[in-house]
Order: C-alpha cells, then structure tokens, then sequence
C-alpha cells in the first residue's frame, strides 16, 4: 500500500501511512505509542471527535432554531471524550446512576443531562432529581409512580411549580434494519411505551403531582444505516400531539469496513429528521453515541502467537475483554499490521481468552504476522472501551489521546492491584505485576 498517504474512513481524520509505512493517528507513529503506553491500548484522535461533534452542531444550528445534540455516553464513558463533549457545547445522555456521576465529574451542566433507563431504580432516581438533571426520561408505569412518589416525599428539593420536566419514552413500533439485539423500536421491546400505552402513560403523567411533561422520546436502534426508519419514528411521535421537547433518540449507523457503503452525515440525518417532523418550533434533541465516536479510535495489540491448525490462527494480548461486540453480535472489523498494511496472508485473529469465540476478525488478510508485530483494529471507539471487563484477569486497556503528534494517556491501564481493590477483607500484599 502507498505510504505517506491518508486512509479509508473507517480510521480516524487525519489518519495515515507515514513515509515508513507505519501508521499514524493523531500525527502519532502507533509503534512509538505501542512501545510507550504498551498493548492493548484503545487510541483515539482528539481532532476526530471534535470534528464530528461540530459537524452535529453546526447542522443542527442550521437546520432548526432549537435542536440540542445529546451524546450517548454508553458509547465511549470516558470522562476526557465527555469532557471534550461537554467544552463543544453538546449534552450527555446518562443511562444509569454511573453514567450520571460521569457526566458530572467530566463538567457537563446538569440541566443538559438527560436521564434514561428502562429499570432505574429509587437510587438513581433520587440521584438525578439532587443533582437537578435537565430531563427524566420516563419509561414505564412503575417508574411515572416512583418518581412522582419521590418527589411527593420531598426528594425533588424545590422545584418551583412546574415540577421535574420529564419526557415519556415511545416505542413507536418501527423496525430498522439493523442486528436484532441492538434493534430497540419493535413493538415487541423492553423500552418505552407502546404506541396504544403511550396516551395513557402522557395522562399519567400529567396528573402527577412534582412531574411536568414536556415531551416524548424514542430510540429505535442503533448502528442504522438507512433514514427512512427515522422518518417514520418521527411521523409515530408526532402523532401523539404536539409537546415542546421531542427527542428523536441516537442510532446512525458508522463504516466498519472498507468499502461498506458510507452512512449519512450528520447533516442528511439531521436534515431527515427535521423534515419528517416538519415543526420549526419547540426543542428538538438527538443523541448520537456511536456516530460520535466509533471512527475517532482504534485499538492496538500485539502478535502473541502464530499457529496453523487448519487456519492460521494469529493470537494477540487483548480479545473480549477490549471489544465484546463480535462476540456478542458478530460485528466485523478490519485488523491490519501496524507498519505492514495491505498484507494477503488469510488469518483468523483470536484473543487471549478462554473461549473458542474470543476471535476479533474471523477473516483478517494481513502480511505475514509474526510474534510482536503490532496489531491495529479501527472503528473501536464505541462500545469497546464501555464494554471492556476482567475476563480471565486481564487488566484494561488505556485510553490514549493523540493529537498534533503528542500522545497523552486520559485514563490509565488497570493494574492487577486494581484486580483486587474491591476484595473484601484486602488480599495479602505482593509484587503483583512482577507475578511474586
Ligand atoms: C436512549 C438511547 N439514546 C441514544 C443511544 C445511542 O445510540 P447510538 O450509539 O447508536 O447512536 C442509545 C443506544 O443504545 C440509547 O439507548
């Protein structure tokens, strides 16, 4: 492959071969950052996100006098891509009481947070109302009476009149093409409201002393590549009547790989959405997670092993315990070396773990992998870092922000120590990484 050259979407902005043919992210060489911060590492260009966050912003700015971009923090819950979020003027979607504690500790306002949750519980309920959060999300019948119950008991604090503004979560009952487990908008789901439920949950809500309604909310899905499901989520919510706030959810799908056709922008998708709700007034918010940050990172191994038992199998230091989503869903990615692309060599990409199911890339074509050579994986910026976990004890992976060739790391790699800071009484001291 040409060096010196800039490559497909699907890595981060700006990323490219250098003159040596390795590859740079964030103007940083990924061997001088393997070597630095070690392997697996989850690395991300600063400017990526920055840049995707505008592109939101600035067509939301012009699309309609009141559209708010919402990021869905589960995508990439790391307080520096939150913080970044919060200093581009976005808001933050939390989804549970730790979410919350990390869009406060990463700077956002709290009335441009948006809680949700299909099963919050009176902890976190009474959390959100403390920290006075911008918007509930409400999701079930249950949850109307609880949360009202709450502020009855005097949890809400004084919030004046008006209440705590809340949002009735729809289920409009649109199916989008998209893999069925992150497919949330089929009548047949766990969140929201059906279509026939949702007049009476709107009533509900109305009657409840300490809640004041200002709108609906839907999330059809995720990883969608098409606009027209959007579009007739709309059509569902406007149905419903007209409210001040509505919230039309995340789910614009992102390339994973080379030559799969491109998603819409930011600004088609947005343009979609405000014509399909053809309503120049009130508040209009989105909450792109994945969109946002899947292309700013990638993730970097390193070649443990090389073995042909039938395939070629090439073993590297990280596998389900960075990046589930193959495991769960069967989600491609590319996988190149990090100073050899455009390699030939057929290759299964297995992880370190103790299933037969830890293989990142099923069908890596790489140059010959040899033991060290350094791995790169792109698009893990969403859904690995925030489903990362200790499987077999491996510790996880650092996140390191690279940008104008400086690299920082904005959140550390585990150490086994941490392995054991929640055991209770505290394990016997010894040198842990030494393995004494
Ligand atoms: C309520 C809600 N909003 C937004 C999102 C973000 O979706 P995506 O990352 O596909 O944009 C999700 C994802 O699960 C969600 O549940």
């Amino acid at each position: 492959m040409a060096t010196g050259t800039s490559l497909s979407a699907v890595f981060p902005l700006g990323s490219r071969l250098n003159e040596r043919g390795v590859l740079e992210i964030g103007g940083c060489d990924a061997i001088e950052l393997a070597r630095t911060f070690g392997t697996p590492a989850y690395v991300v260009a600063e400017d990526d996100l920055t840049a995707r966050a505008r592109a939101f912003t600035g067509a939301a700015r012009q699309l309609h006098p009141d559209m708010q971009v919402v990021y869905a923090s589960k995508a990439f819950p790391c307080t520096a891509v939150l913080a970044l979020f919060a200093r581009e003027g976005l808001w933050c979607d939390a989804a549970s009481g730790g979410e919350l504690h990390l869009a406060l500790a990463a700077g956002f306002a709290p009335e441009r947070i948006v809680l949700h949750g299909n099963a919050k519980s009176e902890a976190e309920l009474r959390m959100a109302l403390r920290h006075r959060v911008g918007l509930i999300v409400l999701d079930n019948f249950d949850e109307i009476d609880r949360l009202s119950g709450l502020i009855a008991e005097g949890d809400g604090g004084d919030r004046g009149a008006g209440g705590q503004p809340v949002l009735v979560r729809v289920n409009p009952d649109v199916r989008g093409e998209t893999h069925e487990k992150i497919s949330t908008g089929q009548a047949d789901s766990k969140f929201g409201f059906s279509m026939d439920q949702a007049g009476e949950a709107i009533e509900r809500v109305r009657a409840a002393a300490g809640l004041s309604l200002e709108g609906l909310h839907a999330h059809i899905g995720s990883q969608l590549l098409e606009l027209e499901p959007f579009r007739r989520a709309c059509r569902q919510l406007a149905a419903l009547g007209e409210f001040p706030v509505l919230d039309i959810g995340g789910g614009l799908g992102v390339s994973y790989l080379e030559g799969q056709p491109a998603p819409p922008s930011a600004e088609e998708y947005l343009t979609a959405i405000v014509a399909a709700l053809d309503r120049p007034g009130g508040r209009l918010l989105v909450e792109p997670g994945r969109s946002l940050t899947a292309n700013a990172g990638v993730t970097l191994y390193t070649v443990e092993s090389v073995k042909q038992n039938v395939s070629r199998w090439v073993a590297v230091d990280g596998g389900m315990s960075d990046n589930l989503r193959p495991m769960l869903y069967g989600a491609g990615y590319e996988a190149h070396v990090a100073d050899r692309f455009g390699g030939a060599t057929e290759c299964v990409l297995a992880g370190k773990h103790c299933e037969s199911g830890d293989v990142i890339v099923r069908d890596a074509l790489l140059d010959d992998p040899r033991p060290g050579d350094v791995i790169v994986t792109p698009a893990t910026g969403a859904y690995g870092f925030a489903m990362a976990n200790n499987y077999n004890g491996v510790p996880r992976p650092p996140v390191v922000f690279c940008a104008e060739g400086r690299a920082r790391e904005v959140v550390r790699r585990e150490s086994f120590e941490d392995l054991t800071a929640r055991d209770q009484p505290a394990p016997v001291q010894h040198d842990a990484q030494g393995g004494g």
